[in-house]
């Protein structure tokens, strides 16, 4: 069964004088069938951690590991990354003019599985996929992220999953203002995900309103660059009546 495992990780961003830490020892274990939840409050490093572990050059580790299967996920390429099985969705996705969902998609796919699928299967998998995500067919010719809605964007996003099937996925959706929409097409494809048994999910979310979609086993609480409590869901509901206040504290 595939395992993520982060331990005491350290991360800081900028160079000389101007280094700052960000991360302060994060320990996260997340496996293949396991949903957890990250929520804590702006500002506390939840996207960094999302970057450290996709590997964006901006962020520096410091010390500490990021292993999957026991595998060293920070000596590899963002390519060998996404080989390996680690899928992530960044809060701000880049559009890229020219160049198709479906012709983006194939190079995923083919980075992935290292090797390109047969036109024809592509195509019939890939509309198999939009089909079950009720993704309308003239998506796949839009070009990259541009002009998407944010609803677009997470249902691009959970198309990739469904694509990739990765063994675990990192998602970050804070702060991005879903609409109805957005948070519902999210929530559904990591409801379908979790439910294969087969893919871990790391949800990054400010708002507890996700969670009233998603049921996560596991909800940690960020703060000060760290994991300062963690509990079921019922963490997420206290979060929801109670804010972070009193985490807050804790982290500092
Ligand atoms: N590339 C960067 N350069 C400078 N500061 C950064 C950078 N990325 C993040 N930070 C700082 O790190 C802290 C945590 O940011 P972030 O990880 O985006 O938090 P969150 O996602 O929890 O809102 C913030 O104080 C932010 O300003
Ligand atoms: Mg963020």
């Amino acid at each position: 069964m595939a395992t993520l495992e982060i331990r005491d990780l350290h991360v800081s961003v900028g160079d000389g004088e101007e280094t700052k830490e960000i991360l302060r020892g994060v320990d996260l274990t997340v496996k293949a069938g396991e949903t957890h939840a990250i929520m804590g409050p702006n500002g506390s490093g939840k996207s960094t951690l999302a970057y450290a572990i996709a590997g964006h050059p901006k962020y520096t580790i410091t010390s500490g590991s990021v292993t999957l299967d026991g595998e060293d996920v920070l000596e590899m390429s963002v390519d060998e990354r996404a080989r390996a099985g680690l899928f992530l969705a960044m809060q701000y996705p880049v559009e890229v003019p020219g160049v198709s969902v479906s012709n983006f998609l194939r190079s995923a796919v083919t980075a992935v599985r290292g090797e390109a699928p047969k036109l024809r299967e592509f195509s019939k998998e890939m509309k198999a996929a939009m089909d079950a995500l009720s993704i309308d067919p003239a998506f796949a010719q839009r070009s990259l992220n541009e002009g998407f809605s944010g609803g677009e964007k997470k249902r691009h996003e959970i198309l990739q999953l469904e694509m990739l099937k990765p063994k675990i996925a990192v998602l970050d959706e804070t702060d991005s203002g879903l609409d109805v929409d957005a948070l519902k097409v999210v929530s559904e494809g990591v409801n379908r995900f979790s439910g294969t048994g087969d893919t871990g999910v790391l949800l990054i979310t400010h708002y507890t309103r996700i969670l009233r979609y998603v049921k996560p086993d596991f909800v940690h609480v960020f703060a000060g660059g760290r994991v300062v409590a963690q509990g079921g869901p019922e963490l997420a509901e206290e979060l929801e009546n109670e804010g972070y206040e009193k985490y807050v504290k804790a982290g500092v």
